[in-house]
């Protein structure tokens, strides 16, 4: 079928075709986003989920809406070696001058400004291009102590009270939490923590792999309690069938029956797989009005080919062998999550301790901990890819083991 009108879009971040199975989602961020405009109490909102489930497209999707009822947003994307100042100092500054620019008493605003040039200081980083346009100092004795976990709640109540002032909403969208560092992550928390009673019009919906959930506890016990943590899943068979279906309804084409069910089968639901393979089908149909279950099984070798030379391998590149050899093993054992005694049973090494290759794993982010004793991979369906690369789980030897430290895998 004609490539220039295929509907799917698979990508990072790319917006679906037709965003199903997160009504609830959206709707209970759109009420604390509400009820923070409103000067009401809400909890912020903090999104988990595997790799492509559509985190991303959530935080867009929540940013449109926002705007579309005339509130700011900032949105920002954490990521490996930048720092959180380097992220959120520009965007700060541009929502206060925005809200300066609103017609009003103008004095609350600047006095935040004030407050951005304090933390700036403070922070002691470069910012090449902090120019207001108009002439103000810092303020001092606020944001300017040097350390983030005072001064980062100091300038996010100096932004909110900012909005207030201007009856603005303002919602920070935060991508890729799971990269902050502890002591980032920790200032992040403590200042909501520290703007929630205060009731400004400020509210925080983040996202990430599902350590930070951990990782949230572990930097504030009450990041459980300060937080509505909502895990983005893969999605039922009956929206995945919807995810196919109304897309290219619209366009005035249909799958066969039962065509649906072996994409549902291939990707298992994951956002991300259900476009590829949508994309994929679509443009291997030979009808103008019909895709049949032999388009699908047709496309299947040239997705997972697709697939597994981009989403899986560009991943699968930044391993060690020893790193290789477990995530195999993983893939070798029934049930998921996976046993870290029964992983460390295949691979040869003894099940006690914390092994070094799955806290190497842990940190590269490859697999995460759902609970005490069991591991799983970050990335869907990555077992099977394992399964298609590496035919054989390497068993280290006693003596190999000793040498490459594997000893308490
Ligand atoms: N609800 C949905 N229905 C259909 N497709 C979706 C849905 N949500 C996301 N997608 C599709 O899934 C893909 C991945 O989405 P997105 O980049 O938002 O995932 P992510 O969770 O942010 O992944 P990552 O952790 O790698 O950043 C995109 O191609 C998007 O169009
Ligand atoms: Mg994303």
């Amino acid at each position: 079928m004609d490539p220039y009108k295929n509907p799917f879009s698979p990508g990072a971040g790319a917006l679906p075709p037709e965003l199903v199975g997160r009504n609830d989602i959206i709707s209970q961020a759109l009420l604390g986003v509400g009820r923070s405009a409103r000067f009401m109490s809400s909890q912020s909102m903090i999104l988990t989920g595997l790799r492509g489930v559509g985190k991303t497209v959530l935080l867009h999707t929540i940013k449109n809406e926002v705007e579309k009822k005339d509130g700011l947003t900032l949105f920002v994307e954490a990521s490996e070696g930048k720092t959180m100042l380097g992220l959120l100092i520009p965007v700060v500054r541009r929502a206060l001058l925005s809200l300066d620019r609103i017609e009003g008493v103008k004095d609350g605003v600047r006095e935040s400004l004030r407050v951005l040039l304090s933390f700036i200081q403070g922070a002691k980083v470069k910012v090449s291009d902090v120019e207001f346009g108009f002439d103000i100092g810092p303020k001092p004795g606020t944001a300017d102590s040097g350390n983030l976990e005072a001064d980062l709640p100091d300038l996010l109540e100096a932004l909110g009270k900012a909005a207030k002032e201007k009856s603005k909403s303002i919602v920070l969208l935060f991508d890729e939490l799971q990269y902050l560092p502890k002591a980032e992550l920790s200032a992040l928390i403590v200042s909501i923590h520290r703007i929630q009673p205060l009731q400004l019009p400020l509210y925080l919906v983040g996202a990430g792999l599902p350590t930070l959930r951990g990782m949230a506890d572990d930097a504030k016990s009450y990041a459980e309690r300060l937080f509505i943590f909502k895990t983005v899943g893969p999605l039922s068979k009956q929206d995945t069938a919807s995810a196919l279906e109304q897309p290219v309804g619209k366009l005035g084409v249909s799958f066969e029956k039962g065509a649906v069910d072996i994409i549902y089968e291939n990707t298992r639901g994951y956002p991300y797989f259900i476009q590829e393979w949508g994309q994929q089908s679509w443009n291997t149909a030979q009808s103008p009005t019909i895709i049949t279950k032999q388009d699908i099984l047709d496309s299947t070798e040239q997705v997972i080919e697709k697939l597994d030379e981009s989403f899986f391998k560009v991943r699968f590149d930044r391993l060690t062998e020893a790193e290789k050899n477990y995530l195999r093993a993983m893939a070798e054992l029934k049930e998921s999550p996976s046993r870290t005694g029964e992983v460390a049973a295949l691979v040869g090494t003894s099940s006690s301790g914390r092994g070094p290759v799955r806290d190497s794993l842990l940190k590269k982010r490859m697999i995460y901990s759902p609970s005490h004793g069991l591991v799983d991979y970050t990335v869907p369906l990555f077992g099977d890819f394992m399964k298609r690369t590496v035919p054989k789980i390497r068993k280290v030897s006693r003596n190999k083991r000793e040498k490459t430290g594997l000893e308490s895998e």
